[in-house]
């Protein structure tokens, strides 16, 4: 297969009084770091980790200019130690795609082989970034509740930032499996996009926000997926029931987390950590084959917003903010 010299990208780049501007602009093929594998990009997302890599947040991405994106689906183009055929359908998420190693939001990439898993069938490239980083967060964050034993019948599950992206897909597959969800959000306007995922009671941001200083109050949640930590996954924490598994995925909030020991040695409550970045190839493949098979979602318009490259900047600036509703999907064909 002959290879294009230059393919289409995304660079961020630092100016000299350290402002960062992003333009879509032509990349050399051999810009790209050496890699085993080399994947023409169909389809990418925005998480909110690429908006701070594209915005200059140097806890993300180090060295500009840069090709942000940490997620990527395509067609394998060249690899060099055969584990992958010419022509697969490949999908790259985490690891360091996106943070120092060029990323997503261009036509190409070159990564470790170990960093793709072969697309399941049952999705498209474009279902699969439909999903993203975010729902495979999302996916593991179930699987990990659901292995420390919550149960439909369980009680309650609360779900937090969940008009975002990792939230919405949470309320989704939780719902679509039968559990009754809870969804806490900032925009109370969205109301009926989450009564549409599944969710069956909405509450407040200030509502899942506990400000009363108290060490514990009254139990809730038999489970929880929370993506903006703060304060919000101590509240979550100190109304989990007895025996409450609260999965803890994100920082949106805040990265901090004030609690006491009270709920984990007088309710038993668990916190558990998910991370969606190097975890296991086996964990990752099972993930995906459940998005793609009894877990998949009819992630419609409602959830998913489509651009192209040149359209994605002002989303980019849109999550910064906490302003985005379901997933942004990036077509790098168009
Ligand atoms: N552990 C991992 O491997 C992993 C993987 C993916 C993402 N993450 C993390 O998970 C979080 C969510 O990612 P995402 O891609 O879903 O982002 P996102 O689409 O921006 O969703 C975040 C949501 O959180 C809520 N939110 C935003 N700012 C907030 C604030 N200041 N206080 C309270 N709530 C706020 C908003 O939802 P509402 O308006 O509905 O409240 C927002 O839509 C991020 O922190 C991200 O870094 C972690």
């Amino acid at each position: 297969m002959t290879l294009p010299k230059s393919f289409k990208a995304m660079v961020v780049s630092e100016t000299a009084d350290k402002k960062f501007v992003r333009e879509i602009t032509q990349k050399e093929l051999s810009d790209l770091p050496a890699g085993e594998l080399i994947i023409e990009v169909k389809y990418s997302s925005l998480n909110y980790k690429d908006a701070l890599s594209a915005s200059g947040n140097k806890g993300v991405t180090r060295k500009y200019p840069h090709t942000p994106g940490v997620d990527a689906a395509g067609v394998v183009v060249d690899c060099s130690n055969r584990s992958f055929a010419m022509g697969d359908q490949v999908i790259v998420t985490g690891f360091d795609l996106g943070m120092n190693t060029p990323g997503g939001f261009g036509q190409y990439i070159s990564v470790p082989s170990g960093w793709a898993v072969k697309l399941p069938q049952g999705l498209s490239a474009r279902d699969s970034m439909a999903c993203g980083t975010a729902g495979l967060t999302a996916a593991l964050c179930v699987m990990r509740l659901m292995a420390s034993g919550l149960t439909k019948d369980s009680g309650e599950v609360l779900v937090t930032g969940a008009t975002g992206g990792v939230g919405s897909i949470a309320v989704g597959i939780l719902a679509k499996l039968g559990f009754n969800v809870v969804a806490a959000t900032g925009k109370t306007e969205e109301k009926d996009f989450l009564t549409r995922l599944g969710a069956k009671t909405i509450i407040s941001r200030e509502e899942a926000n506990d400000t009363s200083g108290r060490p514990l109050q009254k139990g809730r949640w038999a489970g929880a997926v929370d993506t903006v930590g703060g304060n919000i996954l101590a509240t979550a924490i100190k109304t989990a029931k007895y025996g409450g598994l609260v999965a803890a995925c994100g920082n949106a909030m805040s990265a901090d987390l004030a609690v006491s020991v009270y709920p984990f040695i007088l309710r038993g409550v668990s916190l558990l950590g998910v991370d969606s970045v190097e975890i296991p190839i086996n964990t990752r493949i099972r993930a995906w084959q459940k998005l793609a098979q009894d877990w998949k979602l009819d992630l419609s318009g409602d959830v998913i917003t489509e651009c192209s490259l040149e359209a994605l900047s002002p989303y980019i600036d849109q999550i910064l903010k906490g302003g985005i509703r379901g997933r942004v999907v990036v077509n790098l064909t168009a």
